[in-house]
């Protein structure tokens, strides 16, 4: 689709940003619904963030997805942030109102319908481990918080930051914090196991967050890495009887909630996950 004076205009900040899926999943987003909108990947460098952002007022774009590094920074240059970013404390997705900005964090959420979709669960009741306590942790601890869950083990390799980051959540659910040795003990006791941590990532995919010998057959083992798609602690622990699930649903999901917040309307996730699928280089 060419552009002109109508085309609604979107893209993402990043640094670095040459390999992002995010131009490609929403251009046959906009495609797939017959939506005259462009998106484009803008390589935006930490000094020049502020400029960037006020870009998005000039030139008039609708929509903006920001990723690695500027999620936190971000923040300071926006007019409101929605409550779900503020006590998250990064924003991954700007919305442009006639010129007054408004960030929302769509990776807990998009993680979180990920993983009720396509395990077909609910998650009222479960009790839940997740290994890591960074930036990706405590978005998905926040966003699993508000489906009620009994439990939520933040289990960390440093404990301190597991405790600390179990601690500042305690407004939003039951959540303790643990050493990655406190895995076993809670072996029979947790219905999903998610590792936030970027080990078993591309290139170190011979790299685990942890044993899948620690968890029982029937248990929901979930990895936020989709590079590869299936890591070498998913293929184990599905090799064990556990239930797999990657993180490129998150992906495509914290693309949809971003697209229906931009445009009003229901995502295409199909045509969404196809895109994404077709350009990565399998
Ligand atoms: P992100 O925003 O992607 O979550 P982060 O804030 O740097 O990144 O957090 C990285 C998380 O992965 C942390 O929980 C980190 O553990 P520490 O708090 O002990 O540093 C975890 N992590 C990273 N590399 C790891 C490794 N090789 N083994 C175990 N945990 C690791």
């Amino acid at each position: 689709m060419g552009t002109d004076s109508s085309t609604q205009r979107f893209g993402v900040f990043g640094d670095p940003i040459a390999h992002t899926k995010s131009p490609v999943m929403h251009n046959a987003a906009f495609q797939a619904l017959g939506i005259n909108g462009n998106y484009t990947a803008f390589h935006v460098k930490p000094a020049d963030l502020k400029q960037a952002v006020q870009g998005i007022r000039d030139s008039g774009l609708r929509g903006v997805n920001v990723t690695i590094p500027h999620k936190l920074a971000v923040m300071e240059w926006l007019d409101v942030i929605d409550e779900g970013a503020r006590i998250i404390g990064a924003v991954n997705t700007i919305v442009n109102d006639d010129g007054e900005l408004k960030g929302y964090n769509t990776d807990g959420i998009g993680y979180v319908r990920s993983l009720k979709e396509e395990c077909q669960i609910e998650l009222t009741g479960k009790r839940i481990v997740i290994i890591g306590a960074g930036g990706a942790a405590r978005g998905v601890a926040y966003a699993l918080c508000r489906e009620r869950p009994e439990h939520i083990w933040i289990a960390n390799r440093t404990i301190e930051r597991a405790n600390e980051l179990a601690q500042s959540l305690q407004p939003y659910g039951k959540l303790s914090g643990m050493g990655m040795d406190g895995l076993a003990d809670i072996k029979n006791e947790a219905d999903i196991v998610i590792n936030t941590t970027s080990v078993g990532m591309h290139p170190h995919v011979a790299d685990r967050p942890a044993d899948p010998a620690q968890f029982n057959a029937g248990t929901i083992i979930s990895d936020l890495i989709y590079n590869p798609l299936r890591t070498r602690w998913l293929q184990e622990a599905e090799t064990r009887g556990c239930i797999a699930h990657g993180g490129l649903g998150m992906f495509v999901y914290q693309g949809a909630y971003a697209f229906e917040y931009w445009t009003g309307k229901p995502a295409p996730i199909d045509a969404m996950r196809t895109a994404v699928m077709d350009s990565l280089e399998l």
